[in-house]
């Protein structure tokens, strides 16, 4: 039987059916709310509102868990590979080894960019940011595609993700080089797509870039554990436009436009500049806990609307982080100062209070940086991430859900007015 609420509006009860997930999840069914009752729900900034139900990604964040289809992120980190993750995410199981090799030798087909799309890097200007190149070309990789605008089948679906998983790692790579203007480095199939992308990056045509093997795990770990996060700003929005049957390439170009933010994907940036002004002496680690607490601004890569406490991610990308520097050789005083910010911060009532701990954004930049990734590139790899979660997300919608996505409003305008003409104001 199922449970319900009483809701008593009005001197009158009606009952909501609570809607339970597999664990533990607990929801009022509002649907007929408003029928029933007159009344609408106000939760500024969606914060206890689940537009749908889901089953890709599961996270606790009283307890630090997050899972993907029901594997701990800890194993993932330790034992996947971002292709398999991105399997797993998109088609709800580990992949064979039979699925993995043909869906790797798929991304290895996709890989190249219509020569026309490549043209359209030309008319960015030289200094334009890689993030806006990104969402506009992603969005006009429909154009190059108008068989796969409508998806019909379980095929199509699949072309449709392996062009846009393979193809994005292709176009934020010509988006740094034109950002360089430097020549671009067209792919090489013989590489796996972790490598495939830094040869892209920082191959020259006389000169082939050779990473070590540490950077190749490294630069997988970082997109493994930024390729799904349930219904953060991003995904939402990306299932938001798909609700429209908006097409894939268009619905995870919005996705890229959303992520671009400093309170979301734009954070890692955030975290690195505000480093490196410490390191730079314009202030004291103490000094910026300070102007955090006086909400002069936000201590960057602190807090998470679900993570009251340590953000699992965080956790094993802090570690991945002084094992890549230990493997590279390396030094990064940013990695000192991050790991002096977060022990100040932890120990500081204001964050411990509001239950403030490092997000995925804290220490994934030291990796990045180590890479020799630039910061404008920062949000940009997070959308290379995040894209198999998005696609899995967008297909979850298009597959389940038949409402568009269209939230009411609590008007608080004018009343009425009768219009005044131009020259009687
Ligand atoms: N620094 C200082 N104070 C903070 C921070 C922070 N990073 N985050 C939250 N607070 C304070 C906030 O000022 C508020 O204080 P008060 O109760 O005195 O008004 C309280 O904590 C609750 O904050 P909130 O704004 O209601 O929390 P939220 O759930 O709406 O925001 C957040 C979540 C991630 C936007 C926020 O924590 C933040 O701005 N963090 C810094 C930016 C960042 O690192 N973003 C990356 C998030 S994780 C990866 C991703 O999603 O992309």
């Amino acid at each position: 039987m199922t449970k319900t609420a009483q809701l008593i509006i009005d001197g009158k009860t009606i009952e909501l059916p609570i809607v339970e997930g597999t664990l533990g999840d607990r929801a009022l069914d509002i649907t007929r709310l408003r029928a029933d009752t007159g009344f609408i729900t106000y939760d500024p900034g969606y914060v206890n509102t689940g537009p749908c139900k889901s089953a890709i990604t599961f996270v606790d964040g009283e307890n630090g868990i997050l899972r993907y289809r029901g594997y701990p992120i800890e194993q993932i980190a330790d034992r996947g590979s971002f292709t398999e993750t991105a399997w797993l995410l998109i088609f709800g199981q580990l992949p064979t080894r039979d699925q993995l090799s043909r869906f790797s030798a798929g991304l290895c087909a996709e890989e190249l960019l219509h020569e026309d799309l490549r043209h359209h890097f030309e008319g960015f200007p030289p200094n334009g940011h890689p993030m806006a190149m990104l969402s506009a070309i992603i969005n006009s990789l429909g154009c190059y595609h108008p068989d796969l605008l409508e998806i019909e089948s379980r095929g199509e679906f699949y072309l449709a993700a392996s062009k846009i998983i393979s193809k994005v790692r292709t176009i934020a790579a010509f988006s740094y080089r034109k950002s360089m203007g430097l020549p671009f480095m067209y792919p090489n199939p013989a590489l796996s797509y972790c490598r495939n992308f830094l040869h892209m990056m920082f191959s020259i045509p006389n000169r082939p870039y050779d990473p070590s093997p540490e950077a190749v795990r490294a630069l997988s770990l970082f997109l493994t554990l930024h390729a799904d996060h349930e219904q953060n700003c991003s995904c939402s929005t990306v299932r938001m436009v798909g609700s429209t049957q908006a097409n894939l390439f268009a619905s995870v170009s919005s996705g890229i436009c959303a992520l671009w933010g400093r309170l979301h994907g734009g954070a890692n940036a955030g975290v690195v500049e505000m480093l490196e002004h410490i390191r730079d002496g314009e202030s004291s680690p103490r000094e910026v806990l300070e102007m955090v607490k006086q909400k002069k601004f936000r201590l960057m890569g602190f807090g998470h609307r679900i993570y009251k406490n340590f953000d699992p991610r965080a956790k094993i990308l802090k570690r991945a982080a002084h094992d890549l520097l230990l493997k590279l050789g390396k030094l990064d005083e940013l990695m000192d100062i991050a790991m002096e910010l977060e022990q100040l911060a932890l120990a500081d009532p204001y964050f411990v209070e509001r239950k403030l701990y490092p997000n995925v954004d804290f220490y994934s930049g030291i990796i990045l940086r180590a890479l020799n990734i630039p910061v404008q590139m920062f949000p940009v790899m997070f959308a290379i991430g995040r894209m198999p979660g998005w696609i899995a997300h967008w297909y979850e919608e298009h597959l389940e859900t038949t409402k568009i996505h269209r939230p009411r409003q609590v008007y608080t305008g004018q009343v009425l007015r009768d219009y005044v003409p131009i020259d009687e104001r």
